[in-house]
């Protein structure tokens, strides 16, 4: 057991960084899985932040925007209170060095994205928002004396003291034996769950182990049953499938098939830029019914996306499709956690000693279908509010100094790619009953196939949640569709334990004598 004063902040996306820098000068500890700025999600988020920056627009349109999409179940107080935030985010971010797009009067360009009633998400260069905010952080990160970052690490279950949270074991992300740290406070900050499916926009290392490590210590997780599947991932074969963002159908491009038929306009008034359920939806039933949903951006942007969406471009490039020529075949992938470990206004969890925010919290602002945009938006105001929660410390701690720690095995593939295809069969766009308890058997066996591995013990919590708490709703909602309960029932957000989601799950079936 190693103590130390620093605060402990899992995860290395833009929630992680972000806190860490509000939290300076109090030490801290950072486990990143990558080299800093690899590997998590934000550096891959394409649209940018939504924030009402227009002096037309305000942060009530933007809150009454947020709950409309939000499907019923979105907390209206705490949309108001992100939106409220948004703009002096948006100022920090532009002094910390984020190059926003910019008019030629100096004003942020904004992209206009799905169920947005006003042009509001404000854009680096086209689709490389998530990048280079993270840019903009890491310099930031790797300027501050207060900020020890340990690269090639992974928490792999919190340290559990008298009722709470009293630090975090870490193991190599190669693989190791883990060590146990303690700490005077955890800050989970290392993304959501897409990559938990065989078909996602996450990158390879967002498969829920950050929610799954809370679960497991008791902690309560909420909506865990919301996932969000975005409908214009570029279906190539890429695993995972890079996205054609949202903005892209903003500036006028168009979903068809391969009759060339525009298919959303018979699903909603807004068509392409319905609500983002809605879109996967009508994209999933073209695909299902192979028909080859695309994305045309040939007219509404020409040749224009090869400068202006140059991650999308590139993308396209390596699957040999030319965008200015040709529609670009597109998938529904899961791309966002709405669920997480549930918290307050101040990022803190149900165990003492634990606060969470980012895409692994579940705060109430997204409900049943996140607003585009609003995600990245979210990690900011919550970092900062947990990292003052909080709250002040010593002002100095020598450096954690870790020993050799001796080799263990990784997540097996094999159990990985099951449980990825289990998911995606049975926690889909569209579930129902018998899909969800299918999905609940494979996850026991692929989780007792490895049983003394956390990583995966991790990964298979936060799909028996998912499964769980889609079970016990029986109605449909925003981006939960079971065609088994389609018709909307009484709202409610949902709270779960991981024994709760346990004790509906069928044990795996005994091996064949
Ligand atoms: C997109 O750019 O389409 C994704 C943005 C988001 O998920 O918020």
């Amino acid at each position: 057991m190693i103590p130390t004063d620093r605060v402990v902040i899992v995860g290395a996306g833009l929630g992680a960084l972000y806190a860490a820098l509000v939290m300076a000068p109090r030490p801290v500890l950072m486990i990143s899985p990558d080299p800093l700025g690899q590997g998590a999600s934000s550096a891959w988020a394409q649209g940018g932040v939504a924030a009402a920056m227009d002096p037309a627009d305000s942060a009530d349109a933007h809150a009454a925007d947020t709950v409309r999409a939000g499907a019923g179940t979105v907390n209206p107080e705490v949309a108001r209170l992100v939106t409220a935030e948004a703009r002096a985010h948006i100022l920090t971010l532009t002094t910390l060095g984020t190059p926003f797009d910019r008019d030629p009067a100096g004003e942020y360009v904004l992209s206009r994205e799905a169920a947005h009633s006003f042009a509001r998400v404000v854009r680096v260069k086209g689709d490389q928002a998530g990048a280079e905010i993270m840019r903009a952080l890491v310099a930031a990160v790797r300027a501050a004396p207060s900020v020890q970052v340990l690269e090639g690490f992974v928490a792999t279950s919190l340290l559990l003291e008298a009722g709470g949270v009293a630090g975090i074991h870490l193991a190599r992300a190669m693989g190791s034996q883990p060590v146990a740290i303690r700490a005077p406070a955890v800050l989970i900050a290392g993304g959501g769950s897409g990559g938990l499916y065989s078909v996602t926009t996450n990158p390879p290392r967002i498969r829920g182990e950050a929610i799954g490590m809370a679960a497991r210590a008791g902690a309560v997780i909420a909506d865990a049953e919301f996932v969000q599947f975005h409908p214009t991932a570029i279906a190539s074969g890429e695993d995972p499938a890079p996205l054609a963002t949202e903005a892209l159908r903003g500036e006028g491009a168009l979903l068809v098939n391969a009759a060339g038929q525009r298919f959303m306009t018979a699903l909603h008034p807004d068509a392409e830029l319905a609500p983002r359920d809605i879109v996967a939806r009508g994209v999933y039933a073209e695909w299902r019914a192979g028909r080859v949903p695309a994305l045309d951006c040939r007219k509404a942007l020409s040749a224009r996306i090869l400068t202006q969406f140059p991650a999308v471009a590139a993308a396209c490039v390596r699957a040999g499709i030319d965008p200015v020529r040709q529609p670009i075949p597109v998938a529904a992938a899961a791309h966002y956690h709405m669920g997480g470990i549930e918290t307050d206004w101040d990022g803190r969890s149900s165990l003492p000693g634990l606060w969470a925010c980012g895409e692994a919290a579940s705060t109430g602002l997204h409900g049943a279908n996140r607003l585009a945009s609003n995600g990245l938006l979210e990690a900011l105001v919550f970092a900062r509010r947990a990292a003052l929660s909080i709250g002040a410390g010593p002002a100095a701690a020598p450096p954690v100094i870790l020993p050799e720690l001796p080799p263990a095995p990784l997540p097996d593939p094999t159990l990985v790619m099951r449980l990825r295809e289990a998911m995606t069969a049975g926690a889909g766009v569209l579930r129902d009953a018998v899909g969800l308890q299918a999905a609940l058997r494979v996850i026991a066996e692929v989780e007792a196939g490895q049983s003394d591995c956390p990583q995966l013990q991790n990964m298979t919590a936060t799909a028996t949640l998912i499964c769980a708490a889609a079970l016990l709703r029986r109605e449909s909602r925003g981006a939960h569709a079971r065609t088994d309960h389609p018709h909307t029932a009484a709202p409610h957000r949902s709270r779960m334990t991981l024994s709760q989601a346990l004790a509906l799950r069928p044990a795996p079936e005994p091996e064949p004598l």
